[in-house]
């Protein structure tokens, strides 16, 4: 059985910058997921750090940090049917090259630092990403 859930959205600096979040948020929403909540804001690195928290021993998490805080990001709740993995398959593979045709990584993103969106990857993670962003 399918359920109603939500999950975690980050536009990142490299699509904020280009002016893709209309564009982004256009296919959550043809894809029934709804834009529970948004907003704009600038994370400084110290935050960036705490909320990459669980990459904190993999090799590319200082870089991680400092690009999520060089510019805005807009995060988003999303709610819907299954909506981690949908978001999740809407988003494509983590490095842009390897993304399937018609995801938002393969149609937007730059290269695997900027691949123009986060995405929660569990229930667990979307709530403990939610609560990060929106108190
Ligand atoms: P994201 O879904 O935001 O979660 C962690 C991010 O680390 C990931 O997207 C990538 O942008 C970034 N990243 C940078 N280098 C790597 C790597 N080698 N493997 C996985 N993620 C990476």
């Amino acid at each position: 059985m399918s359920e109603k859930e939500k999950t975690l959205s980050i536009i990142k600096p490299d699509a904020v910058e280009r002016n893709l979040s209309e564009k982004i948020k256009s296919i959550f929403l043809q894809n029934n997921l709804s834009i529970l909540e948004s907003k704009k804001l600038h994370v400084s690195k110290d935050e960036a750090a705490e909320f990459y928290k669980v990459h904190q021993s993999k090799p590319f998490y200082d870089q991680l940090c400092g690009y999520l805080s060089s510019g805005p990001i807009e995060v988003l709740v999303l709610e819907g049917e299954n909506a981690v993995l949908k978001n999740r398959e809407l988003m494509g593979a983590t490095d842009p090259k390897n993304a399937e045709e018609g995801t938002i990584r393969k149609l937007y993103g730059i290269s695997i630092d900027k691949n123009s969106v986060h995405g929660s990857d569990s229930k667990d993670n979307a709530s403990k990403e939610i609560s990060f962003f929106f108190k």
